[in-house]
């Protein structure tokens, strides 16, 4: 049945973007307050000021002063895991980083281990338990990656429990296959052959089943150099996997370019930022996705995102949720955290998290803002955030009373 909504306080992200945006773009969010919002077989059929609220057959909601707003699109997790990492936590209270914990064999090869042991269906259960929390945070899309595999058996298991939670979840979800995230132990010594059954095995077999939209890579120093990159990418795009990379976590080492070069959708962490790798940004189309909720939890320096709006960079803010360096599914806290110790203003940190975010899992056309046709997949916020800037500033909360898919 039609929904009208009624009352609402500020309705906010009203524009027709369907493309990321930049620069000053990013300073607006365009809202329209004391509105009403019109929601017809689950599209934004129509909205405006209440002054101007039609009189139409439909159930009524009143808001009453409450905000709306477009969900947040996470796109960037690692959702499908076995089990926590708070063993590694407790290292790092006790001083370990992050590096040190994944060379004692800690780290992704730990959660690997993980998922060899656990069942298919159980790993099922586990995830669609977690996607039911994420979406009471807000969360209305969402990518997930596999990568704790690490052979083809088991990154096939964790990329069909990603197909099983798409086909049994409201929202979108979008697969990324990463199964260059870390070497595994057994490839050690010839890690080549680990990149040929990657390439030549696991690319097409994981084509052919249709189990991914997206390719991923670990590029970093001790993970996956930019030569493997550039075979992988080049492999995957033959099969129609675009791009979404993660580069720049601990070391500048020429991802950025080659993921560029590959028309990346997205590269993803970019803590450690050079000259070089602003400019090849400022001029693609490839979306700068920043985690600071990563940087938070295991303590390393936030990425440069002011100075990349500041360079007409398209940003767009995620979580990482994954049990080593980010326990936290929270867009909120990282829209929150965006503001607070990367000094995003609330409009460029909500921008960042809604369209841009929508923008880099290729749904902007049908989510991000409140737009006529696009989807109203809505969020409704909690009666004490009565402007959008509280959304930042209550930050670690839960702002999300309602959600509306
Ligand atoms: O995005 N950096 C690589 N991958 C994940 C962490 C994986 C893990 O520690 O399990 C990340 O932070
Ligand atoms: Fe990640």
């Amino acid at each position: 049945m039609t929904k009208l909504i009624k009352n609402i306080g500020q309705l906010l992200q009203v524009r027709d973007n369907t493309t990321a945006l930049r620069g000053e773009e990013m300073h607006k969010l365009p809202l329209i307050e004391n509105a009403y919002l019109v929601i017809d077989k689950g599209v934004i059929a129509d909205f405006g000021p209440m002054s101007e609220m039609p009189s139409i057959e439909a159930e009524i909601i009143d808001a009453g002063g409450r905000i709306v707003m477009p969900s947040w699109t996470d796109s960037h997790t690692h959702l499908v895991f076995s089990a926590s990492r708070a063993g590694e936590f407790v290292d790092k209270i006790n001083g370990l980083t992050y590096e040190q914990i994944a060379k004692r064999g800690g780290g992704i090869l730990n959660s690997a281990k993980k998922i060899a042991e656990i069942s298919e269906d159980k790993l099922y259960e586990k995830s669609a338990e977690l996607l039911k929390e994420v979406m009471q945070y807000g969360t209305g899309a969402i990518e997930i990656k596999s990568g704790y595999g690490l052979s083809l058996e088991a990154e096939l298991k964790m990329l069909r429990v990603i197909k099983r939670l798409k086909q049994n979840f409201p929202i979108p979800v979008k697969t990324t296959f990463l199964g260059a995230h870390a070497v595994p132990e057994k490839y050690k010594n010839d890690r080549k052959l680990y990149i040929d059954l990657i390439i030549n095995k696991m690319i097409p077999v994981i084509a052919h089943e249709n189990l991914a939209d997206y390719i991923d890579i670990f590029c970093e120093k001790g993970y996956f150099t930019t030569e493997e990159t550039d075979q992988i990418l080049q492999a995957g795009t033959r099969y129609g996997l675009k791009p979404k990379v993660h580069v720049n976590q601990f070391n500048s080492i020429g991802g950025v370019q080659m993921a560029v070069k590959h028309h990346a959708v997205s590269v993803d962490h970019l803590e450690v930022m050079t000259e070089a790798d602003f400019d090849i940004l400022t001029n693609s189309n490839t979306i700068a996705t920043v985690l600071p909720a990563c940087s938070f939890f295991i303590d390393i320096p936030y990425a440069p995102v002011k100075q990349m709006i500041d360079q007409n960079i398209a940003v767009a803010l995620a979580t990482d949720f994954n049990p080593g360096s980010t326990p936290s599914f929270n867009m909120n806290f990282v829209v929150s955290l965006a503001c607070i110790k990367q000094k995003l203003t609330p409009e460029q940190a909500i921008n960042a998290a809604t369209l841009n975010a929508a923008a880099a899992l290729e749904l902007a056309d049908e989510a991000g803002s409140i737009s006529k046709g696009k989807k109203a997949r809505l969020i409704m916020l909690k009666n004490f955030i009565k402007d959008y800037k509280e959304i930042p500033y209550y930050f670690a909360t839960n702002p999300v009373d309602e959600y509306f898919l």
